[in-house]
């Protein structure tokens, strides 16, 4: 087994000396009107202009903002290979980011010179880097990979002090997407419940506080619906809370919860065999706030924030429930379990309750790999939002916007919501075929007290993609956790 440390960037002073003997990659930049910094005219002297002709050419006129041009062996230099990123000193951050991200890409195993200049966005540019650059090799023995190590990319800056003060939130975002795609890779049977509470135990060293709800305590509580989908397995059910704290006591929190399912089989409702190995990403909503609390703790956020995760698998057995099965909520209301496979929403209700009863949150977001459908509704581009309040879904898809991760509003309403009428019981947990994200949404809102303003996101398509996504190679996305941690910095921090 092989644990790879994510990739640290070294940063340098400027040293237009050291470009003719530097090996590997150097990248330099030119802006869209072929004007070059101090860095590209000294590499373009070496060369005996070859960056003059790069940008004289039709190639670099027509091209896009943040194309990358390479030339290769160039004159005079050690390096194998020059890049030139087109690109304006002063750029918006996706830009600069997506730079980021097609350097990474093309990285392989040499190393890397970003020789930028005084780039505006060199932070985000090397944030783009930092995500992309991703590896899960937990699993693989050391023999059967030919790894590269160590500082790889260098970057040079004119004040690398600054630079690396600069460098740290960007590093804590990295640390936090990095966890949840660690934590939805694993498979289930090394994340098992017992495992991911281990894991979340840890993060107290990141200064956050960790309580853990047994099995006992759940039943004392009267979570039914939680221990219900956990009844047909050998692992126990357990409620994580991670409180972060980074504001004064009488602050109300933001209280993030979410399902974490660490394999869903369906239970006796079970799934059919094709693809149900990617269901050990059915806890991508509690990596997601897990990945939230570690950001936050990382770059001391000046917000209260309060996560909780329920960990429960999903299995079918002697004990598992049965469909048919009526059980009663920690609000009290009483559910018919229809299907053993709308699992989530079990799950959640009870740990929405206990989040609203406890924590008397400002808002609440919980986030779930909930339903198939809202994959049929949207794909992968884009997770689904179900809200009782404009203001904070309004916000929420703002700061997806600004961090390039996708989000659509789906909607709420009675016509919905009373597809969960049951016969026997108060509400069933399934509401047929048709809209099935969006019952699913309605049910968790039958336990969202009204005062609160609540977002519901269905990350079920965006957790996870079968080919590389904007800013993760293919598998775990990390999706979320940009998204709240800008939500948070907007509109939940103090002073
Ligand atoms: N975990 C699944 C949803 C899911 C599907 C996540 C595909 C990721 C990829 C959820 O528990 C589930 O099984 N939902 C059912 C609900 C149905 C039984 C009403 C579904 O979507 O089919
Ligand atoms: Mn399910
Ligand atoms: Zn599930």
């Amino acid at each position: 087994m092989k644990t790879i440390k994510p990739l640290n960037l070294k940063i340098i002073g400027s040293d237009l000396e050291a470009l003719a003997t530097t090996t590997g990659i150097i990248v330099v930049l030119i802006t869209p009107k072929g004007v070059m910094d101090p860095l590209a005219k000294r590499i373009n002297k070496l060369t005996r202009g070859s960056l003059t002709r790069l940008i004289g050419s039709k190639h670099f006129i027509e091209s896009d903002t943040g194309k990358l041009f390479s030339i290769d062996f160039p004159e005079r230099c050690a390096a194998e290979k020059i890049c030139v990123l087109k690109i304006e000193r002063r750029t918006s951050k996706l830009i600069a980011r997506k730079a980021g991200v097609e350097i990474a890409k093309m990285k392989g195993s040499v190393e890397i010179l970003l020789a930028l200049g005084n780039f505006a966005n060199l932070v985000e540019l090397c944030k783009g880097v930092m995500l992309r650059e991703y590896k899960f090799y937990n699993h693989k023995t050391e023999d059967s990979l030919n790894l590269e190590d160590g500082d790889l990319i260098t970057v040079m800056h004119k004040e690398p002090e600054i630079f690396k003060s600069e460098l740290n939130e960007a590093e804590a975002i990295r640390d936090g997407v990095f966890l949840t795609r660690n934590l939805i890779n694993e498979p289930s049977n090394i994340l098992t419940t017992e495992e991911f509470a281990n894991r979340l135990a840890e993060l107290s060293k990141l200064g956050m506080k960790i309580e853990i709800l047994e099995d006992d305590d759940l039943r004392n509580l009267g979570m039914n619906a939680f221990l219900g989908v956990g009844q047909g397995s050998s692992s126990p059910c357990k409620l994580v809370i991670m409180s972060w704290s980074g504001a004064n006591d009488d602050v109300a929190p933001l209280a993030l919860v979410g399902k974490g399912v660490v394999f869903d089989t369906g239970g006796i409702s079970l799934k059919p065999a094709g693809g149900m190995e990617d269901m050990t990403m059915d806890m991508g909503g509690a990596a997601v706030v897990a990945g939230v609390l570690a950001t936050l703790a990382r770059r001391k956020s000046a917000s209260n924030v309060v996560g909780l995760v329920g960990l429960v698998e999903n299995m079918p057995s002697g004990t598992a429930q049965r469909p048919g099965d009526i059980v009663k909520s920690m609000k009290g209301d009483t559910i018919e379990v229809i299907n053993t496979d709308a699992e989530g929403r079990l799950v959640l209700c009870d740990v929405m309750w206990y989040a609203q009863e406890r924590f008397k949150p400002s808002a609440m977001i919980d986030l779930a790999t909930l339903t198939g459908a809202i994959i049929v509704s949207l794909g992968h581009e884009n997770a689904g939002l179900f809200s009782n309040n404009d203001w904070l879904c309004n916000e929420v898809l703002k700061a997806a916007d600004f961090e390039n991760e996708g989000a659509w509003r789906m909607p709420l309403g009675k016509p919905y919501s009373k597809l969960l009428k049951s016969r026997l019981a108060d509400i069933k947990n399934v509401g047929g075929r048709a809209a099935g994200s969006i019952t699913a949404a309605a049910f968790l809102e039958k336990f969202v007290k009204p005062e609160i303003p609540w977002v519901h996101i269905d990350i079920a398509g965006v957790a996870q993609t079968k080919s590389e996504s904007d800013h993760a190679p293919a598998g775990a996305t990390g999706w979320g956790v940009m998204t709240l941690d800008t939500l948070i910095k907007n509109n939940f921090e103090c002073g």
